[in-house]
């Protein structure tokens, strides 16, 4: 676990591994929402069959195999051979070209893309800035960003805010801290040069978790953010979260229902780039 722990703060960059045999199980959006979430990025990013289509940070597909539907072919770079493992042993994967590369250095000539998706990857990567840039070169002098993500998921929502309160007290600031982009990414794109089209689309669902399930997936390690932690760290975060727990919630076993959205917003790259 230690020597995790020192990869990720040397590579600059999480890389999801770890996270192949339970990503699908436990992430976003429940699994009937994924046609409605692919029909919003194609309509931001204006896709259709014969659009040039890259995802960075493709993973197991989530995101993108919905995505066919729309566009027909697509091409997905990620650094984990694991991650895109999953994906190909999935329906429609032959459709989607992939590459083991690195976001900050895209395989691929300047202008290739009409649209380019992103979706949680920003805050996974120290230099968040350089795979813009990537981006920028990489799409047509027409084409888009098209960044999205879940809103008020158990990772975001007010309902659990006691427990995330107890678990950041709990734990040294620069390990809880994104390794990669905090701000959101509707203030940050802005402010280095790319101009949001049109209005943040969005498509709200509603999610059942419980506290506990809280407490049980940190446990379990599943969310990135606690993958920097030692052993004995993550043993002190847990007693605080579960203190919080018994002081909160009533019945912590029992589900919550969380208003969620995921959203997505298109950009055009900087100008100059
Ligand atoms: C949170 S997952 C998101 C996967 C997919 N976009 C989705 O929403 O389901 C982040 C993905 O980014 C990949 N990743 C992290 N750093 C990367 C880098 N520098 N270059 C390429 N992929 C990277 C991880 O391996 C992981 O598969």
């Amino acid at each position: 676990m230690e020597s995790t722990m020192n990869q990720l703060s040397e590579t600059g960059y999480v890389v999801f591994d770890r996270a192949a045999d339970f990503y699908d199980a436990t992430r976003g959006f429940p699994e009937g929402q994924a046609p409605a979430i692919a029909e919003l990025i194609a309509r931001a990013g204006n896709l259709h069959s014969g659009s040039r289509v890259l995802e960075v940070g493709i993973g197991t597909g989530r995101i993108a195999l919905p995505l066919l539907r729309h566009v027909g072919r697509l091409h997905g770079v990620d650094l984990s051979r694991a991650m895109m493992a999953r994906l190909r042993a999935k329906a429609g994967a032959a459709a989607i070209r992939l590459y083991e590369a690195n976001a900050l250095n895209l395989p691929f000539p300047c202008a290739a893309f009409d649209g380019v998706v992103l979706v949680h990857v920003l805050h996974l990567i120290a230099n968040w800035q350089g795979v813009l840039h990537e981006i920028a070169r990489v799409l047509k002098a027409d084409g888009l960003l098209l960044c999205g993500g879940d809103l008020g998921n158990a990772l975001h929502s007010a309902t659990f805010e006691p427990i995330w309160l107890a678990w950041r007290a709990a734990l040294p600031a620069e390990k809880v801290a994104r390794i990669g982009l905090a701000q959101p990414i509707g203030e940050a794109l802005p402010a280095l040069g790319w101009r949001p089209i049109g209005e943040p689309l969005r498509h709200a669902y509603t999610v059942m978790r419980s506290p506990q399930s809280v407490y049980q997936a940190l446990a379990s390690r599943h969310w990135s953010s606690t993958w920097r932690l030692s052993d004995a760290e993550l043993a002190r975060g847990l007693a605080a979260v579960q203190e919080a727990i018994q002081a909160h919630y009533a019945q912590p076993e029992q589900p919550l229902s969380l208003q969620s959205a995921f959203e997505v917003q298109a950009f055009q790259p900087p100008q100059s780039t």
